[in-house]
């Protein structure tokens, strides 16, 4: 069966610099015989997560039909992630952490995890800052539900302003192109491991304490 890769667009710009750098990261996954699908947030509002909890009890449905439950549907079939996002004000957009926190947060109360063992990795681009921390801001999502991140050479970031400013960042686009190849040959070895019965650890039962117990 072929492997799959899900490449999210979580800028506002459905060509924009995002995007082109997200391309690179395709050409370089299809060479390695991955089939990639790509996913752009769209540049509708996207309500944060209100902490409900209806997805607790709807098997992962989020309670706003929107973006992120079409997404969670098409996401369970993925073997691996790459979310892409602007930069705003030295953060994700607030669209990219509207959609990853009601993506994230309704899979893993729902109990219908999506997301677990499926190696995973941020891509960054600004024009000029803020492209450290919003990483790292990414990076948070993948570390609290067991999901490998796959790296590159460089920090996964892109410069411009536009995807026509970005095909002057070569560097840029290397990192890419690394990021797609190691994608690919984790993914490799990640199902050879699994043809050779190499399984994931079996679930400690939860242990969930708060600071003032
Ligand atoms: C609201 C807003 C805030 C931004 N903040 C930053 C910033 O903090 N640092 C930066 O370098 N660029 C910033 N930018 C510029 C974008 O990161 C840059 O234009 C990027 O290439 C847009 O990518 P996209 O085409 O995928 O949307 C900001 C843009 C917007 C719309």
């Amino acid at each position: 069966m072929a492997i799959k890769v899900m490449l999210v667009n979580g800028g506002p710009h459905k060509n924009g610099t995002t995007n082109r750098a997200l391309d690179e990261i395709e050409k370089a996954l299809t060479e390695d015989g991955i089939e990639v699908g790509r996913f752009w947030v769209g540049a509708k509002p996207i309500a944060g997560c209100i902490g409900c909890q209806y997805c607790a009890t709807h098997e992962g449905e989020c309670t706003f039909h929107d973006v992120v439950n079409e997404f969670n549907h098409i996401a369970a079939d993925y073997d691996g992630f790459i979310f892409g996002t602007p930069v705003h004000y030295a953060a994700a957009s607030g669209a990219t952490t509207s959609f990853m926190d009601r993506s994230f947060y309704s899979q893993a109360l729902g109990g219908v995890n999506i997301y677990p063992f499926k190696p995973a990795a941020s891509v960054v681009v600004a024009r000029r800052g803020g492209c450290s921390s919003t990483f790292d801001q990414l990076n948070k999502y993948y570390t609290i539900v067991q999901m490998p991140i796959i790296s590159s050479s460089y920090w996964n970031m892109v410069y411009g302003n536009s995807a026509e400013d970005a095909e002057q960042d070569a560097e840029g686009l290397r990192t890419m192109r690394v990021l797609g190849h190691n994608m690919a040959y984790h993914l490799k070895c990640q199902k050879a491991g699994e043809a050779a019965g190499i399984l994931p650890p079996a679930p400690e039962p939860a242990a969930r304490t708060n600071f003032i117990r």
